[in-house]
This record gives structure tokens, sequence and C-alpha cells, in this order.
């Protein structure tokens, strides 16, 4: 997907549904959070349930966080459309060469500074497959990162999980 001429903040362009673009680079956590914390007020005001909104901001973050400690540069996009929540993290990075070994739990190649923060526990994707409705991970190892995790807002009652 291309975010060619997007803006940061609410697109004009994309009609009823609401539209985000953040950018992410690498190494820089000072934009880790950006894009989650929209999604938390939108949801929010959209009277979306807060359990929603909390797998939602989980899988958004720990995607955000992917593409810093491991990527170069990046964004992350989302889309609400009706019930269905779209978020769109790609980037430009290594890549990933084996996907099955990546979900595994505990499984990690983030480097020794991104540890020094505490991040780096090999949980990040495991966690976003537990909290998205689905999650499809595209990547070309050299060149870069695409996930989409879509998520139903509305749910059936019985559908609750923690
Ligand atoms: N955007 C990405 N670009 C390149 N590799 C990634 C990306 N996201 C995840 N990976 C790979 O998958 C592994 C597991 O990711 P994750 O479960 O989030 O754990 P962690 O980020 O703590 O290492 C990472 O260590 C890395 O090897
Ligand atoms: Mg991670």
């Amino acid at each position: 997907m291309s975010s060619k001429g997007k803006k940061e903040g609410m697109d004009p362009d994309a009609g009823s549904g609401q539209d985000v673009y953040f950018p992410l680079n690498g190494g820089d956590f000072s934009d880790a959070g950006a894009g989650s914390k929209s999604l938390r007020s939108e949801l929010a005001a959209l009277g979306v349930p807060a359990w929603i909104i909390r797998r939602a901001a989980i899988c958004a973050f720990e995607a955000e966080i992917n593409v810093i400690i491991h990527a170069v540069a990046g964004s992350l996009h989302y889309l609400i459309e009706g019930e269905t929540l779209t978020i769109t993290v790609t980037d430009m990075g290594p890549g990933i060469e084996d996907i099955g070994l990546a979900m595994k739990e505990g499984y990690t190649t983030a480097p020794d500074w991104a540890k020094e923060y505490g991040w780096g526990s090999g949980m990040g994707l495991p966690n976003i497959k537990k909290n998205a409705g689905t999650l499809s991970i595209d990547s070309v190892p050299g060149e870069g990162t695409t996930i989409e995790i879509i998520i139903n807002l509305a749910p059936p009652l019985n559908a609750r999980q923690e």
C-alpha cells in the first residue's frame, strides 16, 4: 500500500472512514506510541468497548515498536470503516526471513541497544496475533515488511475474550 501524498492526521479524501497515517523512524523512540495513542482516542470517541480498544492499541503499539527496533523507517496507517479497523504497518528494513520462527514466543533478533530499553522479549508478534482478528505479514528479506491487522470493532457480545 502506498502512503504517498498522505499527511499525518486525518485524510480529507477518506470519505466517511477515518484514515490516519503516522511516520516511524528506526531507532527513534520519540515516534513510538503516536499512532497507537491516536487510534485509542479515535476508537473511544466512536464508543468502541474498552476491551477492544485495548486489543487494538496493543497491536498498533507492538507493530510501531517493531519498526523502530528492527527497521530503518516506516509508517503506521489505520483506517476505520464502519465496524472494521485495519491497521497497516509498513517498513523499509531487513525483512523477516522465516515468519514462522518470528511468530514463536521468545524468538528475537533485537539489537542490544533495544534490549537496554527493555524491548526484545520476542513477544510482540505473538501478542499481536493474540489480540488481532486477523494478522497478515508480508515480508521481503533485504527490503522490508508490511503487516496488516484487522479487528472487528463490534463483535457479538459473547465473543469477548481477555
Ligand atoms: N518490522 C520488522 N522488520 C524486521 N524483522 C522483524 C520485524 N518485526 C519483527 N521482526 C522479527 O521478528 C522477531 C520477533 O518479533 P517480536 O515478536 O515483535 O519480538 P521482538 O520485537 O521483541 O524481537 C524480531 O526479533 C525480528 O527478528
Ligand atoms: Mg517486537
